[in-house]
Formats: C-alpha cells, structure tokens, sequence
C-alpha cells in the first residue's frame, strides 16, 4: 500500500491536545472528534501569514470569508444564500445552547433524534429547557447496522411545549447522511407544528459515499424560513482550536432572535479562525479529496476487520463523518463497554451512554487517524474479546 500524508504519526502530547492528553500514555485514544492530521499547507501558510503581520486588535466581521461562505453554499447545493444571512460565532457548541434561548422559552421542548451527539442532549437543561429525545430504529444487515427514522414516534413525541427541533445531518454518531425524502418528511412534520428547525450541518462535506449533502434549509423557500443552519469548517480541515464557525438564517426575524439571544454573550471568532476558513474554503479540496480517499480507506478496513476477528460487534457504515458507532451489546461485558476497553484494551472510546439512552452499551469510534494507529486499536479490541 502507498503511504500517504495521513499516515504520518504526529506527536500530539506536546500541544495540550485533548484527546491525548486525557488517559495515561499507554492509552490508545480514538474519542474525540478531532483528526491526527496536519492541517492542509495552504491553512497554514495563510495562519503563518496573519501571524507575521503581527497586530491582532479587534475584528467584528470578515467580508471575504462572507464572500467564500455564500459561493460555496451555491456552488455546491444549488442554495442561494446571501452574505447577509451569515452569522459568524466561535463555536458550535455555543451555538446548540443559545437556539435554546433564542427559540424557545424556559420549560418548553427541544426535540432531537437519538442517539445523538451529547451536547444536543445537554444544551435544553443548561437554560431550564427540556430534551426530547426520539430513538432511532436499527435496521441490520448482517452485521452492519444502519439507523432510520421513525417519523410516528417522532411526531408523535411533539407536545403543544414543543418548540424546537435540532437535526444533525450528517448524523453523529451513526454516520447517516439523510436522503432528500427523509429530510422532507422531517420538515414536513416541522413545518406542520410549527417549529423552529436547527440544523447542525457540521459534518457537511465528510461524505464518505457518492452521496450529496442536501442542507435542509435549501429544500424550499418555506423551511429555509424556519431554519437555521450551523456549519463549520473546523470538523472537515482539523480546526475546532481556532474557534471559527458560522450560522445561516435567510428569514430575518429567525436570524435576529438568534443575535439578540447571543449578543455580548458570544465572542467573534479569532483573527487566526477567520483566516484558516478563508484559506480552507478557497484553497483546500485537493486535500479534502485526499482525506476523504483515506477516510473511506479506514471505514472499509475497519469494517474488513471486524467482519473477519469480531462478528459478535456489529457497527454502522458511516455515510458521512469520521466517526463509526460499534455495539458492544451481545458480548454482555460485566461494566460499559467503554469502561472494559480502556481497562483492559487500553483504548479510549466516546461511551455510548452520553449519546443517549440509546447508546447504551455502545461505543463511538473515530477512524481520524493513520491506519496503523486504527489497526493497533481493533488488535487491542480483539484481544480482549477473544480472551473473555
Ligand atoms: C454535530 C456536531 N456539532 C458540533 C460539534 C462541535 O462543534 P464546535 O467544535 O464548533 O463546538 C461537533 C463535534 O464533534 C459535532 O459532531
């Protein structure tokens, strides 16, 4: 097999980095959603660049990466967004918790389907509001695991205090990139109750598969004006550190809200976030391309891997994300399977239990590493299952 730049070990102890530094030296971690791999050159270049001008005052706004934001959303979905309907913010995290204020009042309903990331679960009861959580039905193939939705439970779930609905698409953690139809009925059902949708879009362009992303809000004119959409270049380039993201509100009262509801309360993003997703945007697909080459590469060995040494954990075929969801349940470990493999594997995975009350007994894998690194993690995995 040819090497290529993602495969290169990089030392990641010496940053502060989270993922690494977390767990003891021995521990091999595959948490976090971040990557280890170097950012693309041009990033870099460009942050090398802003660094030598050597003056970083204030900067409220940044009318190039506008600019790029607004071309790209055209170019690549047919969405006609106006500079105008950007809404830049530092994180997205930040983000899932101010939609709660923003759009629904204390003690009203957030709506979300699980299992999904924890920060959708958390971020209601943060401000006194509450999640709804809808679980998502299984359907196996084998030992492949897709998720779908139940769109009867889903509306069944929403209550007069319903007021929100937040969708991640693509999904984390079970990799689906919803198709047209599916994202349909979901606005459908929105739409018919009136709820305000957010759409967190970060995982956007990590298609794995000959699949188009679809964002939600560019459906028709009539969900574009209940939604808004939250994207990031930070997931796709390996950026999340320098604190750049955005909001897309085409209706301007949903925007508004959303701006009184994090004004002085939310920084704007870094002079060095805003010059990365300048360069990202413009500059990078060569290497997004590459990435997604080696990525699908990880999926596909991963699933090689566990078909032939682990039959008894099944797993989903990530569509999109870097990240695969691994079930744990028929092996009946004496704790969480989390909890037994970064025992006794010495590898640290997200647990299941923090996606939901569906992710029970299930962990989260994140292939944004090199190959021998994803190898060494299912040899570790392997061995433990095969000596309980
Ligand atoms: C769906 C989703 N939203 C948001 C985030 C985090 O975004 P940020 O780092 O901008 O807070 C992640 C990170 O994994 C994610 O998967």
């Amino acid at each position: 097999m040819t090497t290529t730049v993602f495969d290169t070990l990089i030392e990641r102890r010496t940053s502060g980095c989270l993922k690494w530094n977390a767990y003891d030296e021995d521990v091999l971690p595959v948490w976090v959603a971040d990557m280890d791999f170097h950012s693309p050159e041009p990033i870099l270049k460009a942050l090398h660049q802003r660094v030598d001008h050597g003056v970083f005052g204030y900067q409220f706004d940044d009318p190039p990466v506008r600019q790029v934001i607004a071309q790209r959303m055209n170019e690549r979905y047919g969405w006609s967004v106006e500079t105008r309907d950007i809404v830049f913010v530092p994180n997205l995290v930040s983000a899932l918790n101010f939609v709660c204020t923003a759009y629904a009042e204390p003690g009203d309903e957030v709506l979300m389907s699980t299992p999904v990331y924890p920060p959708f679960i958390v971020a209601p009861g943060n401000s006194g509001r509450v999640a709804t959580m809808v679980d998502m039905p299984i359907v196996r193939s084998g030992q492949q695991m897709r998720y779908e939705i139940d769109f009867d439970a889903f509306e069944a779930a929403i209550t007069p205090r319903t007021k929100l609905f937040i969708l991640c698409s693509p999904h984390n953690p079970v990799g689906r990139a919803w198709t047209r139809p599916e994202l349909e009925r979901l606005a459908e059902i929105c739409l018919h109750h009136n709820l305000t949708i957010v759409s967190d879009e970060i995982h956007c362009d990590l298609l794995l598969d000959p699949l188009q992303h679809i964002p939600l809000a560019s459906l028709s004119p009539e969900v574009a004006a209940r939604t808004i959409t939250l994207m990031s270049p930070s997931k796709t380039f390996n950026l999340p550190t320098l604190g750049f993201a955005f909001a897309i509100a085409q209706n301007e009262t949903v925007r508004q809200q959303f701006e009184k509801a994090t004004a002085w309360f939310l920084p704007h993003p870094g002079a060095l976030g805003y010059t990365a997703a300048l360069a990202a945007y413009r500059d990078c697909q060569p290497w997004l391309d590459e990435l997604l080459v080696y990525l699908r590469g990880n999926r596909d060995f991963m699933a090689d891997f566990l078909q032939s040494h682990l039959p008894q954990i099944p797993y989903t075929h990530p569509e999109a994300t870097y990240l695969a969801w691994l079930d744990f349940r028929a092996l009946n470990l004496p704790a969480s399977p989390y909890q037994v493999m970064l025992e006794k594997a010495r590898v640290a995975f997200n647990d299941g239990a923090a996606f939901g009350k569906a992710g029970e007994g299930f962990v989260r894998l994140n292939l944004g590493t090199s190959r021998e690194r994803l190898r060494e993690v299912l040899e570790r995995v392997r061995a433990v299952v095969e000596d309980l």
